[in-house]
């Protein structure tokens, strides 16, 4: 692989167990406002965007106990989650971090939040974070 694929870094996704908190945080502490908010019940999660620039930080709750975003933070805490990583061909990314050796977890794009499509890929192949490709 030559080309570079990454054209931003789509958002820096952070789980937290109280979303209404979080947001009033980094608004006092930032005069971040949130840009968009979303359940995406495919995942278990609602999300609110704040946007930085191009990117946003996300700020994600799990909306029931099963959802992955829950057990992680059951696991690890709350904290960083997922970094997203905009790029202009969810597939053509995505196969390109399989030939790299990566893992996905997604094994075809699929819809994202904010009518993007995206795809998963492991943490254990990818230097222990789980990254997450985003087609705007
Ligand atoms: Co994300």
């Amino acid at each position: 692989m030559s080309a570079m694929l990454l054209t931003e870094i789509d958002h820096v996704a952070i789980a937290v167990r109280d979303l209404e908190a979080a947001i009033d945080y980094y608004r006092r502490a930032f005069g971040a406002t949130v840009d968009h908010r979303e359940i995406v019940e495919s995942d278990g999660v609602e999300e609110a965007l704040l946007k930085v620039a191009e990117s946003y930080v996300q700020l994600l709750t799990p909306t029931r106990p099963d959802s992955p975003v829950a057990k992680a933070i059951e696991k690890r805490g709350e904290g960083l989650h997922h970094v997203g990583y905009r790029v202009a061909d969810c597939a053509v990314a995505l196969q390109a971090m399989i030939d790299a050796g990566a893992t996905p977890i997604d094994s075809a794009p699929r819809p994202g939040s904010r009518g993007t499509t995206v795809a998963f890929v492991h943490p254990k192949s990818s230097f222990g974070t789980l990254i997450e490709l985003v087609q705007e």
